[in-house]
């Protein structure tokens, strides 16, 4: 079933939680499009500098405000992804009724803004809503095993409960309601600190230390890398007609914790041992997405793979480890090329207009931003000119692993499983 996109284009697009990993790379690719973005994001997970090509562009537009509170955009939107909620277990963890708030109120006052503006709704929805699965590869009839007790179901059963909501408004003909299951994706733009296995053991391989293993290593997990996904939710929304039930996004391809670590040891040339520790309450053993449904009705599936990915990956945190950073222009704080007067060293401001290129970006900074007290993420990061993650990227690499990168990059693509390309294992250590 193919579908023509550019005669389904339609002008606006709303992406609610745009500055973070997937939806900064979705942003620009709905910009390519040639839609107007407007993204909104808290900025609670998601950083300003994942947007900074956008920043500036006539077509884009930044608002800072938490969806759990209702949205007034004071413009009519065609269309709404939501993808706004931490998604690593300790981020999401950190603060669980707010996460829970995040999936159930979010979605809610989402769906009311769909409603209204007669917009076509498209929700990130994950794996995770199958718990620890019994059935696999997880097919979308599976119906979950699921916690509801754990530390995990603040998100676990957010997400299932935005998915109930998704439903009965498309059941209720109120909205166009579209649900993509996400399964772990990966690659440039995740955040180095935030606990998920594909961050945590690159950085730990660049910075020569020991790569921690949760459990024996030996359960699974698939990896998707991020323009797959991006291309999967795009097809998604486009498709016609509405498929009425949820699509798995993933790729089906099954490694485990163990080979992971040892492509990122190949790719990095590191020799850090792995070191094994206890496995959190709710880990699920397998996770892999069976996308038959998606292959049938959006033509898609999964284009790169595992090792060319991961090599992108290490590149980018590499990077940020060598202090190379996104530009972001801005450093003074008044007239054309920064805040609006005075806006800079005012906690309180509303209203920041930030001017890079030709045309200013309006970012609204909400009054609702959870960190009670502090200043807007967005403002803090604009105003001091670069990372707004503490520096944690800007730790220097040891100068052999740059080197082992760099001729990583000069071999030729290969798609090979680590397996068959005989890497040897982490645990014979080295
Ligand atoms: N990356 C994955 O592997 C994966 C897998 C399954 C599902 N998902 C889903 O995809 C979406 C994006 O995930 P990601 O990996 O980019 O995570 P992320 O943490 O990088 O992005 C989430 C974004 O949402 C923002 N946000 C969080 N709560 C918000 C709120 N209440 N109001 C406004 N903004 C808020 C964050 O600041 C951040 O920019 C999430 O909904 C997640 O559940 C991701």
């Amino acid at each position: 079933m193919r579908r023509s996109r550019k005669a389904q284009r339609t002008r606006t697009v709303l992406v609610a939680g745009g500055a973070g990993f997937l939806g900064s790379h979705l942003c620009e690719a709905l910009f390519r499009n040639d839609y107007r973005v407007i993204c909104v994001d808290n900025f609670l997970t998601g950083r300003i500098e994942n947007v900074t090509s956008l920043i500036g562009q006539s077509r884009f537009r930044l608002i800072e405000q938490d969806i759990c509170n209702p949205l007034e955009l004071g413009e009519p939107v065609d269309r709404i992804f939501n993808l706004a909620c931490a998604a690593s277990p300790p981020r999401y963890q950190a603060d669980p009724v707010h996460t829970t708030r995040t999936c159930v109120i979010g979605t809610l006052n989402l769906l009311e803004l769909a409603v209204r503006d007669g917009a076509r709704f498209l929700q990130a929805s994950t794996s995770e809503i199958y718990g620890d699965p019994e059935q696999h590869p997880q097919r979308e009839d599976y119906l979950g095993h699921v916690n509801c007790t754990g530390p995990r179901a603040c998100y676990d059963e957010g997400k299932r409960t935005a998915e109930t909501l998704c439903f009965d408004y498309l059941r209720a003909d109120m909205a166009d309601v579209r649900v993509a299951r996400i399964f772990n994706t990966y690659g440039p733009r995740m955040d180095p600190a935030d606990g998920r296995i594909v961050s945590n053991l690159v950085m730990q391989a660049l910075e020569k230390r020991p790569l921690t293993i949760f459990g024996d290593g030996r359960q699974t997990r698939s990896f998707c890398y991020v323009t797959d996904l991006v291309e999967g939710l795009l097809r998604l929304m486009d498709i016609e007609p509405n498929p009425r039930q949820p699509i798995n996004l993933g790729n089906p391809g099954e490694f485990t914790i163990l080979d992971l670590a040892g492509l990122v040891r190949e790719l990095t040339g590191t020799r850090s041992p792995v070191k094994f520790l206890p496995l959190p309450e709710d880990d699920p053993r397998r996770r892999r997405p069976d996308i038959a449904r998606a292959r049938s009705l959006l033509g898609w599936s999964p284009k790169v793979p595992l090792r060319q990915g991961l090599l992108q990956t290490v590149v980018y945190f590499s990077d940020l480890g060598n202090g190379a950073t996104e530009p972001v222009a801005a450093t003074n704080g008044s007239g054309a090329n920064g805040f609006a007067p005075g806006a800079r060293d005012n906690p309180d401001a509303t209203r920041v207009l930030y001017a890079e290129g030709e045309h200013p970006t309006e970012i609204l900074v909400g009054s609702d931003n959870p960190r009670h007290g502090e200043r807007s993420r967005a403002v803090e990061a604009i105003s001091q000119g670069h990372r707004a993650d503490g520096g944690r990227a800007n730790r220097r690499l040891p100068a052999t692993i740059v080197h082992h990168v760099s001729r990583m990059l000069r071999q030729p693509d290969d798609d090979a499983s680590p397996t068959r390309r005989g890497r040897q294992h982490p645990r014979a250590g080295s």
